[in-house]
């Protein structure tokens, strides 16, 4: 596959195809009416520029020495010229540059699954493609599996593009057909859009060797942002694979840029001869400059400098003095952490599908999809006001509807996935109807046609499980129930009601309002409800455009974690709290349901808590230890997937304990063996939690120690980011003492914003980073951290019992909603799954509950014991 270097050097001006903007980019195919490579051995090299790029770096040169002592800066581009990109890929064979034999390591482990997941027919484009030593390996993946696709590699560089094209032949390929992009990343962007061909195709883009981490942090969020709203479309095949180096080990991150071959010292230097170029005569004389390489600390990231070795007049038009010691900063390599690169595909608004990494994800590729809805996961973005406004409405519109008609097969609308429920055609109407039932009341309309579809779905049924004979009070069960069209058809009416309300802004009174938010949070119930139901149905379609997880490689991902042992018991002192809030609706307050109502106030006696919830692993263990294989609703025997026929299986170089043997956990993709599912939290009943809690010597906490655990890791989440935040004012008040090492000083206000966001309105906790709203449709490893709300994806059982309070009060426009649950055989669940929606997920306020044997709802169980158990005190 790789060639001496065969291709002349003249020989692009033949092959290339230079285009004008927008223009036409490829010889059509006529006969299969596909891109074409014409049958050519040599790779083709588009020219798609739209600007200079040395006019750019000339005036970027000119800015930045012009900058105050200590913030000069050289652009990072001056380092890729064609010398420069000969130095970097020397580099790259470099030890000490871990990062090319991480990332090589992750690609040859993981190829195949990587290739598995590119559409047939997709066009990958790789961002500053530089060298293609490492994508060959993702290529030669592709061919294998026989996918029709097109590689794109863009770069700025056309020497570059050309170097290492000549290494590579296209008589070698039969499926992947590959071609040079001469351009800017902006050029890429623009040509993405520039004719119907390109736009039609499914996108793969590829964003390798950590270049994300060049980019300041906020700088590479927006460029995320930008490629997510231009390119990566919603809820399609649309993919990124972006890597990440998470190496937070200063010594080896300073080496790998610092290597003992000097290799990074000649690259980082001819940076300067660049700038020469770039400046048309010799403005830096390379023996006044050394290269020193700093590693910060604070914030995370290496720092590459010129540092002047005597003082200097740089003679530009207007010459630059340059003090001796002084340093000229031209590069920076962030790391970071997988929080923060959550927060950044959070802030982007991209989701993270299925990440390969090294083992303890040193080095990692995540793979990203632009989700078809969204939900935010701050604050300020899901609960902007009392009433959701009609951009909320339309995402989780979307939300129901990808659920609802996506994942459900047509034949199925009339079977029941849990027989104590009804069929999943009810919900389909159920939804629409109450909420007309709502808007009607509160805004005064008459019903939505047909209104006797109140008499059928107006209420659901919850039955007695022990009894199913005994239900409360719910609609008539007909014999033949409405047909999807008309039942979709009277759903389209209502919403373009809602919408109506909005447009014309009757939505003013708080009573509409009530009654808008009511609907709007009973459907965000529902979807979480049918979410759950879908799981028990064999026949449950996976959820269009979300990447199908690879379990096995988050498995081994997550494994380090769940082997350094870092959870804990957590002491937690006796102390007072406060359940529930005030009514303060008619003040343009939060709604809340009845249950939120009144403030309680109350106090546990001090106790210890587990860090994280039961998982999987445990919860076999322990039924293997009871000899029962009386199984959860969450887990199967059989480890078939019937929407594809493939029989799930555990690799036999994984490490699988005889008590996992045989058994799954559903998820909405299919059985996934209990060995990769392991770390996840168990789903279960309560009563099925309880018995393992005090098989392990705990018991399950009380609603109100369930709350203050909650409290804790908020506290826990709120005192990293001031401490971060203190020590970068320490970083920036001490600049001057830190041996002119300047580091620019971050937006303090914009963090001291993000700080105060989850406290400036105590109702809602910032949830990012949880697994919640549908950011992952499956449970997630609770290693690694203390598990607070939503972490891990499951709700949390409680021992305390659902009751009747003192103060409390019926709605007047859901009076059955909690009144028909104090039967004492509820118990309240707090948190959040995976399923459920921002909204409710984050409200601190919220109460859940279901019957304590009920088996379906995706509810988990953390051990508390007795401070006096343990004999401390
Ligand atoms: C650090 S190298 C990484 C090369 C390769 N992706 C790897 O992992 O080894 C960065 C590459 O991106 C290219 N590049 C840098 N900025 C670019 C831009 N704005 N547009 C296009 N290419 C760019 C450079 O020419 C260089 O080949």
């Amino acid at each position: 596959m790789v060639k001496p270097a065969n291709l002349p050097a003249e020989s692009h001006d033949r092959e290339s195809v230079d285009v004008i903007p927008g223009g036409t980019v490829f010889k059509g195919d006529h006969e299969s009416g596909v891109i074409t490579n014409s049958g050519q051995t040599t790779v083709k090299i588009i020219d798609i520029r739209t600007t200079t790029v040395e006019l750019q770096l000339n005036d970027d040169i000119v800015k930045g020495l012009n900058a105050p002592v200590g913030e000069k800066t050289l652009p990072t581009m001056l380092l890729y010229d064609e010398a420069g990109l000969k130095e970097f890929e020397a580099i790259t064979y470099v030890d000490d540059y871990y990062l090319t034999n991480a990332e090589i390591e992750v690609l040859s482990t993981y190829a195949e699954e990587i290739a598995s997941r590119v559409p047939n027919g997709a066009l990958l484009i790789e961002l500053g493609s530089g060298n293609l030593r490492k994508v060959n390996i993702l290529l030669q993946a592709l061919e294998a599996a026989k996918k029709n696709v097109d590689y794109f590699a863009l770069d700025l560089s056309r020497p570059e593009l050309e170097r290492t094209f000549a290494n590579i032949s296209q008589s070698d390929f039969k499926y992947v057909r590959c071609f040079g992009l001469h351009g800017t990343y902006d050029d890429g962007k623009a040509w993405l859009e520039s004719n119907e061909e390109v736009r039609s195709r499914p996108r793969f883009i590829l964003w390798l060797g950590s270049s994300v981490g060049n980019f300041e942090r906020e700088e590479a969020k927006e460029f995320l942002k930008q490629w997510r709203e231009t390119v990566i479309r919603p809820g399609t095949k649309d993919r990124m694979l972006i890597a990440f180096d998470s190496c937070n080990d200063a010594a080896k991150v300073w080496l790998a840029y610092n290597d003992r071959q000097l290799v990074t010292e000649r690259f980082i230097m001819n940076g300067l001869n660049n700038a020469n170029n770039i400046l048309g005569r010799k403005v830096f004389d390379l023996s006044d400059w050394a290269y020193i390489g700093e590693y910060d600390v604070v914030y995370d990231r290496h720092q590459a400098f010129y540092e002047s070795r005597k003082e200097l007049v740089i003679p530009l038009a207007k010459p630059v003095k340059i003090e001796k010691g002084e340093k000229v900063r031209v590069e920076r390599s962030y790391k970071f952490s997988y929080e923060q690169s959550v927060a950044m595909f959070e802030g982007a608004g991209l989701a993270i599908g299925t990440s390969w990494g090294q083992p303890g994800g040193e080095y990692a590729l995540h793979l990203l999809h632009n989700p078809a809805a969204k939900t935010g996961l701050e604050p300020k973005k899901y609960a902007k006001a009392p009433c959701p406004d009609i951009n909320e409405w339309e995402e989780l519109w979307k939300l129901w509807d990808l659920v609802t008609l996506g994942m459900v097969r047509k034949d199925q609308y009339l079977t029941k996935p849990i027989s104590l429920r009804n069929p999943i055609l009810f919900y389909l109407g159920h939804i629409p109807t109450f909420l007309d039932v709502q808007v009607s009341r509160t805004a005064d309309l008459p019903p939505t046609e047909p209104a006797h579809y109140r008499d059928i779905f107006q209420r659901g049924i919850d039955p007695d499980v022990d009894d199913p004979t005994k239900c409360h009070n719910h609609s008539t069960i007909p014999d033949t129930w409405p047909k999807l069209n008309d039942v979709l058809d009277f759903c389209g009416r209502v919403r373009d009601r809602v919408r109506a309300i909005y447009k014309n802004k009757e939505n003013s009174s708080v009573r509409i309002q009530r009654g808008l938010w009511l609907g709007f949070e009973h459907e965000v119930m529902h979807l979480e409800t049918l979410m759950y139901m879908l799981l028990q149905h064999d026949l449950t379609v996976p959820p269009a455009g979300v990447p199908e997880p690879d379990f096995r490689a988050q498995f081994l991902l997550d494994s380090t974690k769940a082997n350094e042992g870092g959870e804990t018991w957590i002491k937690i002192p006796g102390q007072k709290l406060v359940l529930g809030t005030k009514d303060c609706e008619q003040e343009g307050g939060f709604f809340t349901w009845d249950n939120e109502k009144p403030v309680l106030e109350s106090s546990v006696a001090s106790f210890e808590a587990f860090s994280r919830p039961i998982t999987n692993g445990e919860y076999a263990s322990y039924l293997k230890g009871i000899k029962s294989t009386a199984y959860p609703k969450s887990w199967t025997t059989d480890g078939r997937n019937l929407n594809t026929n493939v029989v799930a299986g555990v690799n036999r170089d994984d490490p699988s304990p005889a008590a996992f043997n045989g058994l799954f956990v559903k998820t909405v993709f299919g059985p996934v063996p209990l060995t990769y599912a392991q770390y996840w939290p168990v789903i279960a009943s309560y009563d099925e939690l309880s018995g393992c809690a005090k098989w392990a010597g705990g018991r399950l906490p009380t609603r109100e120690e369930l709350q203050v655990i909650y409290n804790h890791t908020e506290t826990i989440k709120k005192d990293l980011e001031a401490k971060k935040l203190a020590a970068m004012i320490d970083a920036v008040n001490g600049h001057l003492s830190m041996d002119g090492v300047h580091i620019t000083p971050p937006d303090l206000s914009a963090l001291a914003g993000k700080a105060d966001m989850s406290g400036a309105n105590d109702m809602f906790a910032n949830m990012v980073g949880a697994n919640a709203s549908f950011r992952r449709w499956h449970p997630t490893s609770v290693f690694g951290k203390v598990c607070g709300r939503g972490d891990g994806g499951a709700w949390e059982w409680s021992s305390t019992v659902l009751e009747q309070w003192d103060g409390f009060k019926a709605m007047e426009l859901y009076p059955e909603y909690t009144a028909d649950f104090f039967d004492t055989k509820h118990n309240v669940v707090l948190g959040a799954s995976w399923a459920t929606h921002s909204r409710i997920a984050g409200r601190k306020t919220f109460v859940n509950w279901y019957q304590r044997n009920y088996e379906f709802a995706w509810c988990t169980g953390r051990l508390v014991r007795d401070l006096a158990a343990t004999g401390t005190d």
